[in-house]
């Protein structure tokens, strides 16, 4: 069989670092890059650090506004549609390439497979939101990471060809722990951290970034809290705060964003990690470390529901009293399958 996997962004890449090696297992791929992120940090260590093929097309899109973008994205798209005239379509979550990718192969009849379907976080102000939901239903083949995610398609009248097969990016992740058993990262030593003595923290989501009172109140409840604060952070981050030129106070270690082995030993030594990234959020439950998520909803509702990842908006004093008293529960139960949801994703495209 011929699949074309469509990734783009950050957390595409790394979801294709199990996908792609299942796929090229049994089947042709075709990975296509649409170019969405492009520095290095944010896409070409990835395929360095998870060994993933490189792109075999990448159609250099960029950043400009949302239809900007996805309209480079569709069209790009189609013409390798057109010319390859695949069996299936991949694509993964929720970003602009996710969405390029479901209507391009749909309007010419390609099956579409998608990969981390029926997310909600039921706010269509958050364009990921816009981008599942259209996603979803263009949909013939959807792949659930939890069952709350089956229900949520339920709820929408999707109910054929919806399959729980576990969250591709716990495959990863034990590939990862399993690397950095044999091959440590010097991560840790080359920032000067010690394990459990500093806070990993993440930003990126427009709702925070394009905000200049949310992201004002995040970096000051960093400024006020004492710990070391690592914050790989993300360019569309990076250009917010040196445009707003917010002081940020030594003790928080503003880095390039690192890549995944790197981040899985800074994520796994963490005594907490502050985030509104949804992967890493789940990361932190499975390396069982207690997560404050930056958001007023999660997608991820099982984390919080065990006790482990307290929602805590972008308000400085509810960041700052998180990070000081934040307790997980004492039971830790699995979540998101059993770390063999890429086999499962590739055993039902047929
Ligand atoms: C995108 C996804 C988001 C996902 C995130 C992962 C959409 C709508 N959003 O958000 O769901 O969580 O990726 O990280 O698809 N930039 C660079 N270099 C890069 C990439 C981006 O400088 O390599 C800067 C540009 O200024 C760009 C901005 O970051 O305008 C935002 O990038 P974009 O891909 O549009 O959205 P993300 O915030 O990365
Ligand atoms: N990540 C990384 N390096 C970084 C920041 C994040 O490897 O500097 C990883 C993180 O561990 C997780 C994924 O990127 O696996 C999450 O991507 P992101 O937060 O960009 O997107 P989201 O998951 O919110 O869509």
């Amino acid at each position: 069989m011929k699949v074309v996997s469509i990734v783009g962004a950050r957390p595409q890449f790394i979801k294709a670092g199990a996908v792609s090696r299942a796929l090229r297992h049994h089947h042709q791929e075709i990975l296509v890059h649409t170019g969405q992120h492009y520095d290095y940090e944010m896409s070409g260590i990835f395929f360095d650090g998870l060994e993933l093929p490189p792109p075999d097309v990448n159609l250099g899109v960029g950043s400009c506004s949302h239809a900007s973008q996805t309209g480079a994205m569709l069209k790009g798209v189609e013409d390798i549609l057109l010319a390859e005239r695949p069996d299936y379509l991949v694509i993964y979550g929720d970003t602009n390439s996710t969405l390029a990718g479901a209507l391009a192969a749909s309007k010419l009849s390609v099956p579409v497979a998608h990969i981390e379907a029926g997310l909600r976080s039921f706010n269509r102000r958050m364009p990921e939101e816009i981008n599942r939901v259209v996603a979803d239903h263009l949909s013939d083949v959807l792949l659930c990471p939890s069952n709350t995610a089956v229900e949520n398609l339920a709820a929408e009248g999707i109910k054929q060809n919806v399959h729980l097969v576990g969250d591709v990016m716990l495959d990863v992740l034990n590939w990862a722990r399993q690397r950095l058993a044999s091959r440590p990262s010097d991560v840790l030593s080359r920032l000067g951290l010690a394990p459990q003595r500093y806070l990993l923290a993440t930003v990126h989501r427009s709702e925070n970034t394009d905000d200049s009172e949310k992201l004002r109140e995040i970096l000051a409840a960093f400024n006020s809290l004492v710990e070391p604060i690592v914050f790989p952070v993300h360019p569309r981050t990076r250009k917010m705060i040196t445009d707003a030129r917010y002081a940020i106070k030594s003790h928080i270690q503003m880095i390039d964003p690192v890549g995944y082995l790197d981040m899985v030993a800074l994520s796994g030594a963490a005594r907490l990690i502050l985030t509104d990234s949804g992967g890493l959020q789940k990361e932190a439950y499975w390396l069982s470390v207690p997560c404050l998520t930056m958001r007023s909803e999660t997608e991820w509702v099982e984390t919080v529901e065990a006790g482990w990842n307290s929602l805590v908006g972008a308000q400085l004093d509810k960041i700052v009293d998180g990070a000081r008293s934040f307790t997980p529960a004492r039971s830790h139960p699995a979540l998101y399958g059993d770390g063999f949801a890429a086999t499962k994703c590739v055993a039902l495209l047929n």
